[in-house]
């Protein structure tokens, strides 16, 4: 099949903080499965970051540990489109007018966008507000027809979808209608210390999470001291959220279902289990931490990747913009 005949899969990841074992396991690692079948664009959503306060420095390198995470994670950037979103121009282009098309009602009731307005009360800004038009001109652009996404950007899945149908209804069919892949797997690592919020670096208790690049005897003990019970009672059920936890996270490493999990410990100690649990993440990260590391480590791999990544996504979005643009009434530049 050519890539013109293959359905389009298309997600971005924001990089916004550092990266932990719940950026892994929770999305990038479940990408790959569709590179072989679907025509894949993946991105690191600089554009999006920013909504929030950003440190220059940090957020060029953030970027860039994504696509490394990205590739080890065995995403193919001969099969796949990997690109960052600021070095497509189409992405800013297209979200402006979907800007117009976008109601303000719409996007006030968006939950994230009231959730990080409380989190970021000193900087509500307005891209904080129209972030979601930004991520529909993401998916719109390339004819996107699966998104995979945890359950949290389901809200915005939908709004892109409203505007697609929108715009096709008003002027012309023009977009395809995305559909959301939603992965039971994915979004779905607590922390360590409390089982009720997500896995993120941005908890001031560095032991709450795993990062990409701790050292295995640092992941021993965080696993170690991971918040369980004292029911002394081996099973998987929401009364047990610290230990439920720790076994979605053995379950997403081994391969292995959580029944097998929870029959092989049946009736022992918490402890020997968090013992193979450490051993297990050390042994499944650590070569995802040579390759990552690699990876970071050759300037020129990286920018060549990103660079063609840019060249081959935008020859798509150009063509989408372009109809899109003609449609709306705005005069075609010509080339002298
Ligand atoms: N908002 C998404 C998140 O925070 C990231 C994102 C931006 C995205 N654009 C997208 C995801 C387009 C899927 C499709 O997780």
């Amino acid at each position: 099949m050519t890539d013109k005949e293959k359905k389009v899969v298309l997600s971005l990841v924001q990089p916004s903080g550092e990266l932990t074992i719940g950026n892994y396991l929770g999305a990038i690692r479940n990408f790959s499965k569709f590179q072989d079948e679907y025509n894949c664009f993946f991105a690191v959503a600089d554009m999006h970051a920013i909504t929030v306060d950003q440190v220059p420095a940090d957020l060029r390198r953030r970027t860039k540990e994504v696509l490394a995470l990205f590739i080890a994670s065995g995403i193919d950037p001969e099969k796949c489109t990997l690109f960052i979103q600021s070095q497509v121009p189409e992405h800013a282009q297209l979200s402006w007018v979907l800007n117009s098309q976008a109601h303000m009602g719409q996007l006030s009731r968006m939950t994230q966008f009231k959730s990080k307005s409380k989190e970021h009360s000193g900087n509500i800004n307005s891209a904080l507000f129209t972030y979601p038009v930004l991520m529909a001109a993401d998916i719109l652009l390339y004819q996107t027809d699966l998104v995979p996404v945890g359950e949290d950007q389901n809200q915005h899945l939908e709004l892109a979808r409203d505007l697609a149908q929108r715009f096709n209804a008003r002027y012309s069919e023009t977009f395809t209608v995305p559909n959301a892949f939603i992965d039971k797997e994915m979004g779905k690592i607590y922390s360590l210390k409390d089982p009720d919020k997500k896995m993120s670096k941005s908890d001031p208790d560095s032991n709450s999470y795993i990062l990409i690049n701790d050292k295995s005897d640092v992941i021993r003990k965080k696993i170690k001291r991971a918040v369980t019970d004292d029911k002394n009672n081996f099973s998987y059920n929401d009364e047990q959220k610290g230990l439920k936890n720790l076994i979605n996270i053995y379950s997403a490493f081994s391969q292995k279902s959580v029944e097998e999990i929870v029959k092989k410990y049946r009736g022992e100690n918490y402890s020997n289990f968090k013992e193979d649990l450490g051993d297990l993440i050390v042994e499944k990260l650590s070569p995802i931490q040579e390759k990552y590391n690699e990876i970071l480590n050759d300037k020129k791999y990286l920018t060549d990747i990103y660079t063609n990544g840019a060249i081959k996504a935008e020859k798509v979005a150009y063509k989408t913009l372009s109809k899109v643009y003609k449609k709306i009434g705005f005069l075609k530049r010509e080339m002298l």
